[in-house]
């Protein structure tokens, strides 16, 4: 695809770029935005470590086309934090210890905050279907990541952080 002139927003700022099209977002995300927090593992769509969220909906950014984000709002795990802190969420993975390598952390705390931000009662059914949807956590690391959900939904309340 020939380059093209893209402007959307990235944690509150507006970006533009010149690049072909389909240069998946999580490359411009790392290495034209330098936002590490966004993991490439498989690339391929399949494991969810790379997931942001786009319009407040969770999308795995190596599958995700830099045209199709045109005039969208991106938010990624760097845009959760608050200051130098962590947000509550991952406040809440980290207490709990939540990771055992961590790669795959990241993209779950975007995809439990976009559920939380929608729907701050999930059950553990619905939790569990989402987040089985979207990530793989080849660590073991499901109990911890489910008893931190059943946290986040029990203490903070409505989640920001997912604009709608
Ligand atoms: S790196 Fe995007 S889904 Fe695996
Ligand atoms: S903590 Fe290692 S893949 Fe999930």
């Amino acid at each position: 695809m020939p380059e093209q002139r893209l402007t959307f927003e990235v944690n509150g700022k507006s970006v533009d770029v010149n690049l072909p099209g389909d240069t998946p977002l999580v490359h411009v995300l790392r290495h034209d935005l330098a936002l590490k927090g966004t993991r490439l593992g498989c690339g391929e769509g399949q494991c969810g470590s790379c997931t942001v969220l786009l319009d407040g909906n969770p999308v795995q950014s190596c599958d995700t086309p830099l045209w199709s984000v045109e005039g969208g709002r991106v938010t990624t795990i760097e845009g959760l934090a608050e200051a130098d802190a962590p947000g509550p969420v991952q406040q809440i993975f980290l207490d709990e210890q939540a990771a055992q390598c961590g790669y795959c952390i990241n993209g779950i705390i975007m995809s439990v905050t976009a559920l939380l931000a929608r729907h701050p009662r999930p059950t553990r059914a619905e939790t569990v279907a989402h987040l089985d949807e979207r990530h793989l956590c080849r660590c073991g690391a499901q109990a911890r990541i489910l008893r931190s959900v059943d946290r986040a939904m029990n203490e903070l309340g409505p989640v920001t952080g997912a604009p709608e």
